[in-house]
């Protein structure tokens, strides 16, 4: 096992995954999604806590936690991608890296979905694959740390 546990942080509406429109998000509840990112980090030998929130605040402190306690994070920041530069700026302070998730590709979604207010912050972006995009977050996490 890698030294630094990973978090993976989840923004809002992802507890509730399995009833959001599924020809963008499929059908995957979030506990599933979490087994899933779990057992992918185990496959990379990767230490990995999943946490979901729907509280700019709470996420807010987990930001500072990690920064803290070094942990690389791997953060779906969900609506709060688009305007939160609260959680911008504590992700700032991260010591090891960030690399922002998306299930689907907000690129080709609404346009206000077209700015990520963390994606200056992060180390890169993964989005569009669906749960794929953790685990390939997770490999590309891999190589960084
Ligand atoms: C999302 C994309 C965001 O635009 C949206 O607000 C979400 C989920 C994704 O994973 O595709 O809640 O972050």
């Amino acid at each position: 096992m890698s030294s630094a546990k990973i978090l993976v942080l989840n923004g809002p509406n992802l507890d509730r995954l399995d009833l959001r429109d599924s020809a963008i998000y499929g059908t995957m509840t979030f506990p599933q999604l979490s087994d899933f990112i779990i057992t992918s980090g185990s496959a990379l030998g990767l230490e990995v806590e999943v946490r979901q929130s729907n509280s700019e605040s709470e996420i807010i402190t987990w930001l500072h936690e990690a920064a803290d306690k070094r942990n690389p994070v791997i953060f779906n920041p969900a609506a709060f991608t688009h305007y939160s530069y609260a959680i911008r700026d504590a992700a700032a302070m991260l010591v090891l890296p960030l690399i922002e998730v998306h299930l689907s590709n907000p690129l080709a979604r609404e346009e206000f979905r077209h700015t990520s207010v963390i994606s200056g912050v992060s180390h890169g972006t993964i989005g569009g694959f669906g749960p794929d995009s953790y685990r390939l977050a997770l490999i590309a996490m891999k190589e960084l740390i």
